[in-house]
C-alpha cells in the first residue's frame, strides 16, 4: 500500500515536472486563428455577440501561459462557455501552434 502511494506520488510530480512544450509554429497558428479571430482579433478586444464585451488581449501573450490557459479551458480547471466550447476541437498540436501565433504578433495597447 505504501509502495502503491509512494508510486503514484513520484509518478505525479514527473508529469508536473515536465516543463510546457511550446514548440508551435506561427505561421501554422495564424492558420488556425480564423476560430479565434472573431472574438480575439478585433481592436479595442471586444466582440459583438450577443452583447458586446470584452475578451482579453491575446497578441504578445507568453506562448506558455495561453497553453496553459487553453488547456485549461479543455481539462474545466477553467470555465467560460464561449472557450470551454471552442478548445474541445484543438490538438495539442493546434494549441501550441496558436499560442506560438499570438506569442509573436503583438496587437498594440488595450484601448
Ligand atoms: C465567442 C468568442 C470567443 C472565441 C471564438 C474565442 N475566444 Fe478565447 N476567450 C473569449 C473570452 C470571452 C475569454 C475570457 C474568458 C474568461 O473570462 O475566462 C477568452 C479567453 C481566452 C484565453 C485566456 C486569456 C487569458 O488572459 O486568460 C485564451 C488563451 C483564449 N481565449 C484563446 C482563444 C483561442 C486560441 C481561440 C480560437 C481557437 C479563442 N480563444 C476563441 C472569447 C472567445
Amino acid at each position: 500500500m505504501k509502495i502503491t502511494t509512494i508510486t503514484l506520488c513520484a509518478a505525479v510530480l514527473l508529469t508536473l515536472a515536465v516543463p510546457v512544450q511550446a514548440a508551435g509554429d506561427p505561421k501554422a497558428g495564424q492558420l488556425k486563428n480564423s476560430m479565434c479571430a472573431g472574438c480575439h482579433g478585433i481592436a479595442g478586444w471586444r466582440t459583438a455577440y450577443p452583447d458586446v464585451y470584452s475578451v482579453p488581449r491575446l497578441g504578445g501573450q507568453h506562448a506558455d501561459y495561453i497553453v496553459a490557459a487553453l488547456k485549461g479551458y479543455q481539462s474545466g480547471e477553467r470555465s467560460h462557455p464561449s472557450m470551454n466550447a471552442i478548445v474541445g476541437s484543438l490538438s495539442q498540436q493546434d494549441i501550441e501552434d496558436l499560442a506560438a501565433y499570438y506569442e509573436s504578433s503583438y496587437s498594440g495597447p488595450a484601448n
